[in-house]
């Protein structure tokens, strides 16, 4: 059953000789997710990848990869507590007057047109404006970081721009850390990221590399990915009038709806590289030692055994965990950030924009070609101007 789309795991073999495993049932996939033989250490990977004939992290540069995402206990542990200090519910509930008036902001300077582009004149500065607020950075970092992402997410062919744009970010970041840092000595603002320098653990904290990288992390992490939960939402909303309509006439349905949306159309199309450590067994396929492992977020989430009926959007669906925000150790950390900007979001878009409706048939409209991110390249609206 080498490529067969129901088998719970199939073996692919790229052009070029990498060998990758991919998980796409939900249980098996939430099973390895939450299994310590599946690694996520850098050498381990590097290594795998190297027998491929691909060396994703040598481009990239040490000092990108010394974050909790990249790393197995007992490191993740430690940086996890770390940063989690730092993603406190305090500190979430915080940003949500700020979050919600750049979101009215933005859709009062689309209203007068009477079209946009959501992606370009919504999800990407709302985004970005909420994660640089989170940090602390200079608003005009945006355009920097939206290049950045952009080549560091595109396809393969394009290595040396990534190349190039990593290392631009990785030291743009450094000087925003040792800024960060000078200010924390003289007026502490109240951002994330004074709370990382400043995040300590009976006498351990953060070292600078492990800052930078996790500075890094948290925009590379948390900027497109809402970007998409944003642009998918509502290009789903808007195919399905009946569950628009619902969630017009009964906004505490918001919630569930994000939860959803997430769901039915995710914001990422696998989650990052695992490697085991030692033959596995899935669904009675063996994996073995060393193999490069992927799980296929899309499929898991349409998988019927999970979710009854799951090709059928429902924002009304009894509360169930879906994969978008993975599972185990690496479950997102800026999981309830992503949701209440979600749940911002597409309550002022729909409050905001009356008869809000597609301005290009749904299927014309291009998805973007991403390794991991899975998101729309734009998102053309129309909508009842104002006067
Ligand atoms: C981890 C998805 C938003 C920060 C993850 C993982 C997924 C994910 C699937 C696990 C990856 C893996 O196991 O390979 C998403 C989605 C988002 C979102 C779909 C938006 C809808 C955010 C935001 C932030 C963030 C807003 C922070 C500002 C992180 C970090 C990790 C992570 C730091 C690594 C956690 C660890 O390794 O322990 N995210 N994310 N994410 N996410 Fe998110």
């Amino acid at each position: 059953a080498a490529a067969c789309p129901h088998a719970a795991v199939h073996r692919e073999e790229r052009p070029g000789g990498l060998v990758t495993w991919q998980i796409s049932a939900f249980s098996e996939a939430r099973a390895a997710l939450g299994d310590s033989r599946f690694s996520k250490d850098p050498r381990r990977l590097g290594e795998a990848l190297r027998a491929g004939g691909r060396s994703m992290f040598a481009e990239y540069g040490d000092n990108l990869l010394d974050n909790l995402l990249n790393s197995d206990p007992p490191d993740h542990t430690r940086l996890r507590r770390l940063v989690g200090k730092a993603f406190s519910p305090a500190t979430i509930e915080r940003l949500g007057p700020t979050t919600q008036r750049l979101a009215d902001e933005l859709v009062a300077s689309m209203l007068p047109a009477g079209r946009a582009d959501l992606l370009a004149q919504f999800a990407y500065p709302f985004a970005f404006g909420v994660i640089a607020r989170v940090l602390g950075l200079p608003p005009d970092s945006y355009r920097i970081f939206q290049r950045w992402t952009e080549s560091m997410t595109a396809p393969r062919e394009q290595g040396t721009d990534r190349m190039v744009a990593a290392r631009h970010l990785c030291e743009h970041v450094t000087e925003l850390v040792r800024r960060s840092r000078e200010w924390l000595a003289s007026a502490p603002a109240e951002t994330l990221l004074d709370e990382l320098v400043s995040a300590r653990d009976d006498g351990d904290r953060l070292s600078e590399n492990e800052l930078v990288a996790t500075v890094l992390l948290l925009i590379i992490a948390g900027h497109e990915t809402t970007v998409n939960l944003i642009g998918n939402g509502v290009h789903a909303l808007l195919q399905h009038p009946g569950q628009l309509a619902l969630l017009r006439d009964h906004p505490d349905l918001i919630d569930g709806a994000v939860e959803e949306l997430l769901r039915f159309q995710p914001p990422i199309s696998k989650t990052t590289l695992r490697v085991t450590t030692t033959d596995v067994e899935v669904a009675g396929t063996e994996i073995p030692a060393g193999s490069i492992v992927n799980v296929l977020v899309p499929a898991a989430n349409r998988d019927q055994r999970q979710f009854p009926d799951a090709d059928r959007l429902d924002i009304t669906r009894p509360p169930s965990a879906h994969m978008s925000f993975g599972h185990g150790i690496h479950y997102c950390i800026g999981a309830p950030l992503a949701r209440m900007e979600g749940r911002i979001a597409i309550g002022a878009l729909l409050r905001g924009l009356p008869g809000l409706r597609l301005a290009e048939p749904a299927a014309e409209i291009p998805w973007r070609a991403s390794n991991i991110l899975r998101g729309l390249q734009r998102l053309p609206v129309r909508f009842d101007s104002a006067g």
